[in-house]
C-alpha cells in the first residue's frame, strides 16, 4: 500500500509548471465521441483518471493514442458501443460524461449509476432533467440509467443549480441535436468555457459559455480539431497555499490569473503578497499569517476543490477562520484527519471553525478524496515530525507529478510502498 511521507520542510522556493486541468480535460476527452475525424489533445495531465477516461473512450469503440506524454490523439469514427458498465463507472464517477455525448451521436446511452461518493449523495437529477427536456426519454433500473430518443429536439433548460456535470453533459447532448438550446443558470466554471472553445473548433454553434446562459444551436455533423487543455487552477491553488503556509516565495507558472481571483484575494487577505503577470503569479508568504473565512459557491465563487486545502492553511493563521461548505453537503472528511495532526478545528453544520496558529505534529492519517489528501500533505508541510498520509491513489486521481513538483521547490517528502 502506497503512502506519502512528508516531513516539515523549509519554506518553499522556486519556480513551478501547473498541468493541463484534470476537470477540463475529461469532459473534453468525453466531447471527443461527438467528433468523427482525428482529434489531438495537447496538455492533457498524465492522471489515473485521465487514463480511466481514456478506457472508457476505447470501450465505446474510439482509437486513443498518446502521441507524447501529455498529447492523445482520440478518434471516434468507429463508436460502436453506447453502454458503460459499472466496473469503469465505479472507477471515475465523471465517467458519466460521456453520456450527454452518447445521446448526441447515437441516440441512445447506458451507464451503471455513478452513486454517491464520499463527499456527498451526488445525484443526477439536473443532467436527466436537461436530457429529457431535449425529447429523451430515461429509465432507471437494476443500478443502471439509460437515455434514448430516436431525435434530440433543442429546448429550454433551467437548472436549479449550476451543476458543472449537468452543464456540461447538456451541452454536449445539444450540439447534434435539432434546433436551438438554451442553457439558464448554466455553471460558470473556466472549465465549461474550454469545453464550449473545444465544441466550436469540432464545428459546433455554442454561444455564452461563461456567462448564465448558454445557447447551442444543433448541427448536423462534427469533424476533427487540435485543442490545448487549459492550466489547473485547483492545481495552482494548491501550490499557492503551499508557499502561503510554508512562508515561502513560489512563482507559478502556466496559470491563468483571472480563474484565481478567489485564492488570490483570500491569500491577500491573509497577509501573503501576490504578483500577477500574463500568465504566471508569484506567491510571497509572510511569517504572521491573518485568520482568512472563506465560503464555497460556484464559480467565480470560492472554489469548493479548494475548501481542504485552504483549511490546512487556517490551521496556521493567528485567530479563528472559518470555512463554510456550500455546494457539498458532506466534504468536511478531511477534519478528523487535520485533528490527528493536533489541529483545533469544530464542525458546526456546514461551517467549520479553526482555532489557527497552534503546531501542528506529524501523524498517519487518511487521505479521503482528492483534495483532502492535498490538505494533508500541506499540513505535513509546516507539522513537527514526519506525516505519513494513506490512501495516496485519491492523490493520483488528480495531481501530475506532485512529489517530483514539491521535491523540486525543496519540500521534503517521499512516497513508500509497504
Ligand atoms: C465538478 C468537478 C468537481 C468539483 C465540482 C464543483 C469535474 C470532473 N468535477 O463535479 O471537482 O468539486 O464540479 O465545482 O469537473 N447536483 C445535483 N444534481 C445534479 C448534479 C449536481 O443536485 O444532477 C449537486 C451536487 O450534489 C453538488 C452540486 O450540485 O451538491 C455541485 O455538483 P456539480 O457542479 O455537478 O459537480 P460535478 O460536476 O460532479
Amino acid at each position: 500500500m502506497d503512502r506519502i511521507i512528508v516531513e516539515k520542510s523549509p519554506p518553499l522556493k522556486g519556480t513551478v509548471r501547473i498541468s493541463g486541468a484534470k476537470n477540463a480535460a475529461l469532459p473534453i476527452m468525453a466531447a471527443s465521441l461527438l467528433g468523427t475525424e482525428d482529434i489531438v489533445l495537447e496538455d492533457v495531465p498524465q492522471l489515473k483518471d485521465v487514463e480511466i477516461m481514456c478506457e472508457v473512450l476505447k470501450s465505446l469503440g474510439a482509437e486513443v493514442k498518446q502521441l507524447d506524454p501529455n498529447t492523445l490523439l482520440i478518434n471516434s469514427n468507429g463508436l460502436n458501443n453506447y453502454v458503460t458498465g459499472y466496473e469503469l463507472m465505479s472507477k471515475m464517477r465523471a465517467s458519466f460524461l460521456v453520456m450527454g455525448p452518447l445521446l448526441g451521436r447515437l441516440g441512445k446511452t447506458e451507464n451503471a449509476l455513478p452513486g454517491g461518493c464520499k463527499i456527498g449523495t451526488r445525484p443526477i437529477d439536473l443532467h436527466l432533467k436537461g436530457f429529457k427536456a431535449m425529447g429523451a426519454e430515461t429509465v432507471l433500473a437494476d443500478g443502471m440509467v439509460s437515455a434514448h430518443a430516436n431525435k434530440l429536439s433543442g429546448a429550454t433548460i433551467y437548472l436549479d443549480f449550476p451543476s458543472v456535470g449537468a452543464t456540461e453533459n447538456i451541452m454536449m447532448a445539444a450540439v447534434l441535436a435539432d434546433g436551438e438550446t438554451i442553457i439558464e443558470n448554466a455553471a460558470m466554471e473556466p472549465e465549461i468555457v474550454d469545453l464550449s472553445n473545444f465544441l466550436r473548433k469540432l464545428g459546433a454553434k455554442v454561444s455564452g459559455a461563461g456567462t448564465s446562459t448558454i445557447r447551442i444551436k444543433g448541427v448536423k455533423k462534427l469533424g476533427g480539431a487540435k485543442h490545448t487543455i487549459i492550466p489547473d487552477r485547483i492545481e495552482a491553488g494548491t501550490f499557492m497555499v503551499a508557499a502561503a503556509i510554508t512562508g515561502g516565495d513560489l512563482e507559478i507558472l502556466n496559470v491563468i490569473p483571472s480563474h484565481m481571483k478567489p485564492i488570490i484575494a483570500k491569500l491577500g487577505e491573509a497577509g501573503c503578497t501576490i504578483d500577477e503577470d500574463y500568465e504566471s503569479l508569484r506567491v510571497i508568504g509572510t511569517p504572521m499569517l491573518n485568520s482568512v473565512d472563506v465560503k464555497t459557491l460556484p464559480y467565480p465563487g470560492f472554489p469548493t476543490d479548494m475548501q481542504a486545502q485552504f483549511m490546512a492553511l487556517m490551521t496556521k493563521c493567528n485567530g479563528i477562520s472559518i470555512a463554510m461548505e456550500t455546494v457539498f453537503e458532506n466534504r468536511f472528511m478531511h477534519v478528523e484527519q487535520l485533528q490527528k495532526m493536533g489541529a483545533n478545528i469544530q464542525v458546526d453544520g456546514r461551517s467549520a471553525i479553526v482555532n489557527g496558529g497552534k503546531t501542528l505534529h506529524g501523524a498517519d492519517v487518511y487521505a479521503s478524496d482528492l483534495r483532502a489528501g492535498a490538505a494533508l500533505i500541506l499540513a505535513g508541510l509546516v507539522a513537527e515530525g514526519e506525516t505519513s498520509i494513506y490512501d495516496v491513489y485519491h492523490i493520483d486521481r488528480g495531481y501530475e507529478n506532485i512529489i517530483d513538483k514539491f521535491l523540486s521547490l525543496g519540500a521534503k517528502m517521499r512516497r513508500e510502498n509497504n
